[in-house]
Parts: structure tokens; C-alpha cells; sequence
């Protein structure tokens, strides 16, 4: 599980720390910064794939077809109103085979046009000598802590025009340390691995072990923005990934509705959603060997995706992320509500909230229904967050509804907090109790 995020001028963050819990609703006005903490969450998971810093930025093609979309905004708009640099730091449980243990990893860019320049300037404050100048980003620091104990960490004063030296510690002291050089235009913790083999280093086996956990943690994310036009895209069976804006969903439910019981709970959550009464799917296959979900209602009635509801599909496809076969850890929907009727809301609360428990996943949500943030349960209430600015200032900023002073908490017990979001009023509190602090 990830338990948290900080980030440091990370795109219109100066300074800001968002704390999750098993399902965490992000609130917050248009462009208050819901869909950049996303874009922080995309550039972990990017280097949980392996990804060059350029590519994580600007987007990943290989063998000549995009397999990544870079981040919004790309390398010139990642940073903070432009400053040279941004830092991410996450804090997650590692889930191996030894007992829960909480990982913190960070990692800090520079992004400035001139990277080098920036990262020549950091030297200098340090008073070190200058050096060539490379193109693209670089990371300038990064590390990984089990505990409160290094596993490796890098050093600026160390680095070179396109390398940068690491400190890998075997088990947390000082004397175990091995020393490697890495490129700085990938992730350190990428390189790692490879470094530690080809050093003949072959008693950190414990050390690798540990690296490939915390970038399993990162590579588990999963990002939906789900589109109807997406789900009636048919999809060939055995394509049991379900795309980021819902395609292939499908043969995703095809793969589901081959184990019995999943079935049945995929029938349940369809009848109990739609006015429908449906009793089967079918699949036909076309001529290019693709197929397309088919509902079959008792009376006989057969109805596509094609003609299927745009609420129906975006469910069905809610249902195809979190019961799919190819499962993940973490799953980030943007603005989960879209195209659900109120009073079928609660079920998708309830499907998530289920599944969260069940199968130990996590699932973060931006919304703008007041509905949801008065279905969701006490819990997933104490781990929502609003996303705001304040008047006049240009960086966003996150309160955790949980840690909301006493006075305000007490509102939201006995007040309707569906309500309270509609009049704008945790916005409202945080400007005031801001304002308060300020004078
Ligand atoms: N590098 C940056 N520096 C400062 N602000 C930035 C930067 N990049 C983006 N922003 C701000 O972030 C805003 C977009 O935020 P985001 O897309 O996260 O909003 P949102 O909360 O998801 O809104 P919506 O509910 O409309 O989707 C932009 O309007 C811009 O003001
Ligand atoms: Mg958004």
C-alpha cells in the first residue's frame, strides 16, 4: 500500500504532501491540481517501468508505436512555474517475502532547460568545479530508505556531466558500502540491478531483492479515464488488458466470465446497476476474429456495447478493472462518478469499498459529485482530501479530511457533507483558518 505522497514544485505544488488510505476520493475545484497528483503518480509508475526520464516526460515509443504517453505538459511544464527542479518522495509498504517493511523513495529532477546549468549552479553553491554540458533531464538526487536505513542514495557533489555517483549499502552501515556510477538521464534505482551484478557484487542479493520490490510497488499502478467510444472498440480475445480509457473491456469481461463464480458476481453488480435485467453475455466474433460484449436480458433482448448505455459500459468497465484477471495494486480513476446516475452511485462505492478490503488493492478517485463524498463509508471519508488554492496564490495545496481541526470535523459529523461540498464550503474553511494563520 502507499501511504504517501510529497511533492516539491511538482507542477503547480510548491510544497504539498497527500496522504491515501485503502480508497481515497480527491476533492477540489477545476484545476486545483486533482489531475497533476495523478501526473506525480504516472511519473512513479513510469520509472517503474524502466523508463528514461525523457521518455517518462515526453512519451515512450517502442518499435515505432507510442506505448506511453508523457506527462501533460511534458519536461517544460513539469516544474513548479518553471523553476529548474521538482522532487517526488513516496512512502510504501514493501510486500515480499519478509515481514511488511515501509519504504520511502525520492527522487529529484532537473528539468530547467539547461539541466546541467542548474545542477552547475547546485555545485557551485557546494563550490565544486563545473562541467560539461549535457541536454535532456537529469536526476540530481535520489534514494531509497527501508526504514530509517539507506539502501542507496546518490551524491551531487560526485557528479559528472552525464553519470552520477551512488552509494549502495548492503545492510543499512556505513562499511558495507559499495560504490557504482550511474547514467543521470534514467532513474538510478533502474540501473541498479544491472550495476550490482556486473561490480560482482553478488552478496547483495538482498539489496536487488528490495530494489525489485519498491519498482514492482511502482510498476502496480493502473490509470483510468474511462471513455464509452473506448469500450465499444471490440478487441480480440486474449487481450486481457484493459486500456487506460477502457479499451479492450471485452474481452476483459470475457476472461472474467470464464471462472463461474466471477460470473455470477459480474451478472449481480449488471442487474443491480442497470434497469436491464440481464441473465448472460455473448460474444460474437467478427470476421477480423475481434468481438464485442454482448448483454442478454431474459426476455431474449440482445444488446451490444455498441448500443449499450454510456453508464452501463463505464461500470461494466469499473467492474473489468477491479475483477480482472490481470490484476494490480493501485488504481487511479479520474472522476470516478462520470455518466453514473445518482441513485446507482452507491453501488459503485460499494464495488470498490468490497474490493478494496477483499483483495488488498488501493484505489485514489478525483470526483466532483457531492453525491459520492456522502455514500462513501466514515473510513474512506478520513482518508479523502481536498485539492484547493487559495485567492491570488498560484500553488495548490492538499488538507486530508482527517487531519481538518476538531471544530470542522465535528461540522462534518453532523452536517450533510454532500452538501457542505456543493456550497464550496470545505474550501471555505481553508481559506479562513489559512487567512487566520497568516495574520
Ligand atoms: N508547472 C506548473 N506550474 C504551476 N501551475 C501549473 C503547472 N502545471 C499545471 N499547473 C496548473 O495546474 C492546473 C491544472 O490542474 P489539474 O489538471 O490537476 O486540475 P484538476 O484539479 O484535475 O481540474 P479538473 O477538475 O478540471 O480536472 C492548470 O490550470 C495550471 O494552473
Ligand atoms: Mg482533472
Amino acid at each position: 500500500m502507499i501511504h504517501q505522497l510529497k511533492l516539491t514544485n511538482f507542477k503547480n505544488f510548491q510544497s504539498a504532501e497527500l496522504t491515501l488510505g485503502p480508497f481515497s476520493i480527491l476533492i477540489g475545484e477545476n484545476a486545483s491540481g486533482k489531475s497533476n497528483l495523478r501526473d506525480a503518480f504516472r511519473f512513479l509508475h513510469g520509472i517503474g517501468r524502466g523508463y528514461s526520464l525523457a521518455d517518462i516526460m515526453g512519451g515512450k515509443y517502442i518499435g515505432g508505436s507510442l506505448q506511453w504517453e508523457g506527462i501533460r505538459g511534458g519536461i517544460t511544464e513539469i516544474s513548479f512555474q518553471e523553476l529548474p527542479n521538482f522532487c517526488l518522495e513516496i512512502v510504501f509498504d514493501l510486500n515480499g517475502e519478509q515481514k511488511s517493511r515501509t519504504g520511502t523513495y525520492q527522487i529529484k529532477v532537473e528539468t530547467a532547460k539547461s539541466p546541467a546549468l542548474a545542477v552547475r549552479s547546485l555545485r557551485e553553491q557546494q563550490s565544486l568545479k563545473s562541467f560539461p554540458m549535457p541536454v535532456g533531464a537529469l536526476v540530481s538526487q535520489e534514494s531509497l530508505k527501508i526504514g530509517d536505513e539507506f539502501v542507496f542514495q546518490t551524491h551531487l557533489e560526485y557528479m559528472e556531466s552525464h553519470n552520477i555517483r551512488v552509494s549502495v549499502y548492503r545492510s543499512g552501515k556505513a562499511d558495507q558500502v559499495i560504490d557504482l556510477v550511474a547514467a543521470s538521464s534514467q532513474p538510478v534505482i533502474t540501473q541498479l540491478e544491472e550495476k550490482l551484478r556486473m561490480n560482482g557484487a553478488s552478496d547483495a542479493q538482498q539489496v536487488i531483492q528490495t530494489l525489485r520490490e519498491t519498482l514492482s510497488v511502482f510498476s502496480a499502478m493502473r490509470f483510468f479515464s474511462l471513455e464509452p467510444a473506448a469500450m465499444r472498440i471490440p478487441s480480440l480475445p486474449g487481450q486481457i488488458v484493459l486500456g487506460d480509457r477502457g479499451e479492450n473491456m471485452s474481452t476483459v469481461i470475457q476472461a472474467i466470465s470464464d471462472d463461474p463464480q466471477r460470473f455470477l458476481a459480474l451478472m449481480e453488480w449488471i442487474k443491480e446497476l442497470t434497469p436491464m435485467d440481464a441473465v448472460d453475455f455473448e460474444f460474437p466474433v467478427y470476421a477480423d476474429g475481434k468481438t464485442l460484449l454482448t448483454l442478454v436480458e431474459k426476455n431474449g433482448q440482445k444488446v451490444s456495447a455498441n448500443s449499450a448505455s454510456d453508464g452501463t459500459l463505464r461500470f461494466l468497465a469499473c467492474l473489468a478493472a477491479l475483477l480482472s484477471p490481470d490484476a494490480s495494486a493501485f488504481y487511479f480513476f479520474e472522476e470516478l462518478e462520470n455518466g453514473i446516475h445518482p441513485t446507482r452511485l452507491h453501488l459503485l462505492v460499494d464495488l470498490i469499498e468490497r474490493n478494496v478490503k477483499r483483495k488488498h488493492i488501493q484505489v485514489v478517485a478525483t470526483t466532483h459529485s457531492p453525491q459520492l463524498l456522502r455514500l462513501i463509508s466514515p473510513a474512506s471519508l478520513d482518508t479523502a482530501a481536498l485539492v484547493y488554492r487559495l485567492e491570488d496564490q498560484p500553488c495548490g495545496r492538499i488538507q486530508g479530511i482527517a487531519n481538518l481541526p476538531d471544530g470542522a470535523r465535528e461540522v462534518i459529523q453532523t452536517k450533510d457533507v454532500a452538501r457542505l461540498h456543493e456550497s464550496a464550503w470545505f474550501e471555505n474553511v481553508m481559506s479562513f483558518l489559512e487567512g487566520d494563520a497568516e495574520e
